[in-house]
């Protein structure tokens, strides 16, 4: 921590687009001081400040990982590297002592969280999977609203993200889904994550079915999350429909929508209700930056000396399901998880 500004002070590992939202929020953020890049390709580092940083942005700049989580004053990395990478380099900053924001997927698999949570304990330090769009006030207000009781006992979430992926971009799909390629763990895992929140509760099966590229990484995929109890999260996500990012919530007395859970700049954030006595609301709220609250919870929650709010329960709770699901549709049956 810099003493003198009680502020965290962060490194990035990687140069990845993801930064154009990313370091611009810890630059921003209030309990944050951006103090290094690192890059393996020669360059990359610096073109990064200079692309996405404030003018004149003075930050060290590495050529190589290592170098950054080495570094004694950065306190916290952020850690956009490909998603295949994440397990690794998460475990290696945590033992260099460093507190970890992971980019979702924190791993590809339930053991290398298991192994992230006994380092993270054993070195005394916070570990978070980076979703978001939990840090908008919209899913407080939600969350505000299913508390009032206004749409009864939740019976169904539906979870929506889509968006035609560029000709550009198509690479995500060039991976196979065992190195993190597909939209199951670029953009199914919010679909996931967002209909467990709700839910609060172990599910007992999973069942998916996918579209699928050549290289084997899926392209669209449904499928349907059992709680129990005639309870359903229902989830579909595609690189090959237009935008959606909303889910829908539906109790035994009404429901609410999200409607846009991914927030562009630009973008209203929009929650809508109804219930059967017949009353419905459109509620417009302030625009947010979910990556600036995002960071400066992550940097609160270290500074203090508190959990973050996403726990590695959360993401192996996360990463069950999804390989669960990514196997229920490869196998073409429903995967028991109780
Ligand atoms: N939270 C969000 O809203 C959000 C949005 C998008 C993505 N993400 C997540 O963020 C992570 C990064 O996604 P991204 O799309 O930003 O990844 P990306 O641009 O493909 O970069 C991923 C890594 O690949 C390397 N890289 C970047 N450009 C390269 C190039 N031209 N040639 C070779 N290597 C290159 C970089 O490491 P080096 O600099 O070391 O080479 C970089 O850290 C993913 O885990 C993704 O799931 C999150």
């Amino acid at each position: 921590m810099n003493q003198q500004t009680k502020k965290l002070r962060w490194g990035i590992l990687g140069a990845a687009r993801v930064n154009e939202r990313l370091l611009p929020a810890i630059v921003e953020a209030h309990n944050a001081e951006l103090i290094a890049v690192a890059s393996r390709r020669p360059g990359a580092a610096a073109e990064t400040i200079a692309k996405y940083g404030p003018a004149g942005h003075a930050a060290r700049t590495y050529d190589n990982l290592e170098a950054l989580i080495d570094d004694n004053e950065v306190d916290a990395v952020y850690l956009p590297l490909a998603n295949h990478e994440h397990a690794e380099w998460t475990l290696r900053a945590i033992e260099r002592g460093k507190h970890v924001l992971c980019e979702k997927p924190m791993a590809l698999a339930l053991s290398d969280i298991e192994t992230i949570e006994t380092a993270a304990r054993r070195h005394k330090v916070n570990v978070m999977e980076g979703f978001m769009y939990r840090f908008h006030p919209q899913h407080a207000r939600v969350l505000e609203l299913l508390h009032s009781d206004l749409i009864g006992e939740i019976r169904s979430v539906r979870a929506s993200y889509s968006f035609m992926m560029r000709p550009a971009r198509m690479y995500r799909l060039a991976e196979t889904i065992s190195r993190g390629g597909g939209a199951m763990w670029d953009i199914g895992c919010y679909a996931i994550h967002s209909a467990r929140l709700f839910f609060c509760q172990t599910p007992g099966a999973v069942t998916a079915m996918s579209r699928y590229a050549e290289s084997g990484a899926d392209i669209s995929t449904s499928g349907i999350i059992d709680f129990g109890a005639g309870k359903y999260a229902h989830f579909d996500f595609s690189f090959e429909r237009a935008r959606r990012c909303e889910y829908e919530i539906t109790g035994t007395k009404g429901g609410i929508k999200c409607h846009t859970v991914w927030q562009l700049p630009g973008d209203v954030p929009i929650i809508s209700w109804w219930t059967e006595d017949g009353r419905q609301s459109e509620e417009r709220l302030p625009p947010a930056n979910h990556f600036r609250l995002e960071i400066e919870h992550f940097s609160d929650s270290v500074l203090q000396g508190k959990p973050p709010l996403l726990s590695l329960e959360d993401a192996k709770a996360n990463c069950r399901i999804i390989v669960a699901a990514l196997q229920s549709a490869a196998q073409g049956q429903t995967i028991r998880l109780i």
